[in-house]
């Protein structure tokens, strides 16, 4: 029977708070992991309720690790989870973070959810994921909410439709991709880069967005042709181009006299 990833939080055997709508999101995201020898990240460990969640749910050759400022997470070392204290807001937490680490499979922001502790963890964590692997953000609807200073045009969810044009500019033959002032000029450099690079998707959930990574598939376009026979039929894009009327006819048939 297929693995629900509601099932394991209703067994945790401590308290996580979650919305009642992320396990389909859950489940449709990360079947293709359950069993897996797997390294999955949660940031955001709170009573630790949500770690032991995801020990059920991705089985034990998975490597469950949690992130959090509060010290008090590291008690669930001695429950086999690897516990790091640390700011994910802070690019330097990040690179002390990786070096140990390694390469990982999936990330789950759970964290704090402001706009640029979102943004921050995005910028650092896509290059440290494998390919095929997940960065999933949760809760993005705080992008709507006054007490995280939004709707505003630094929002998580804004910076993130913003990438989706980062992807498309994979396409050749089309200009250069105008300046946002979503990040200061370094970093959008540096953001353009990484999703070009790295990210084959992004999915948009209500309060979900996921960053689908693999270095392989984001590669640049190319026009391919196959060897099928060419019928010369007409593109009729624009109308029939046999047919297509010149200004002066369509004046006169608009009875338009200039
Ligand atoms: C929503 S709770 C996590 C809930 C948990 N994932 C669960 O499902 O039960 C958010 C946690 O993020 C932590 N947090 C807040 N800001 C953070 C930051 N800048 N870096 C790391 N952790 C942070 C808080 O201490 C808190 O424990």
């Amino acid at each position: 029977m297929e693995k629900k990833t509601k099932h394991s939080f209703i067994k945790s055997k401590y308290l996580s708070n979650k919305h009642i709508n992320y396990f389909d999101v859950y489940d449709d995201l990360f079947k293709n992991f359950v069993d897996k020898k797997i390294t999955f990240v949660e940031v955001g460990i709170l009573n630790g309720g949500s770690l032991f969640m995801w020990r059920d749910y991705f089985g034990k050759n998975a490597r469950i690790i949690g992130i959090d400022l509060n010290p008090a997470s590291k008690r669930f070392e001695k429950e086999g989870f690897e516990i790091f204290i640390g700011d994910q807001q802070k690019p330097e937490f990040w690179n002390f973070f990786f070096n140990k680490v390694g390469n990982i499979d999936i990330l789950l922001d759970d964290g704090g959810h402001t706009n640029e502790q979102q943004t921050v963890t995005t910028e650092n964590c896509i290059e440290k994921i494998n390919d095929e692997g997940l960065l999933v953000i949760e809760d993005t609807h705080t992008s709507y909410m006054k007490e995280f200073d939004n709707p505003s045009e630094k929002s998580f969810v804004n910076f993130s439709k913003r990438n989706i044009d980062c992807i498309n500019y994979r396409f050749p033959s089309i200009d250069e991709l105008p300046v946002s002032n979503h990040l200061d000029l370094e970093r959008e450099k540096r953001m353009k880069k990484i999703l070009y690079d790295n990210v084959f998707s992004i999915s948009f959930f209500e309060s979900i967005i996921c960053y689908k990574v693999n270095k392989k598939l984001a590669k640049k376009n190319v026009k391919v042709k196959n060897q099928g026979e060419n019928l010369n039929h007409k593109d009729f894009r624009y109308g029939n181009p046999d047919k297509r009327d010149t200004i002066e006819e369509l004046k006169q048939a608009l009875d338009i006299n200039e």
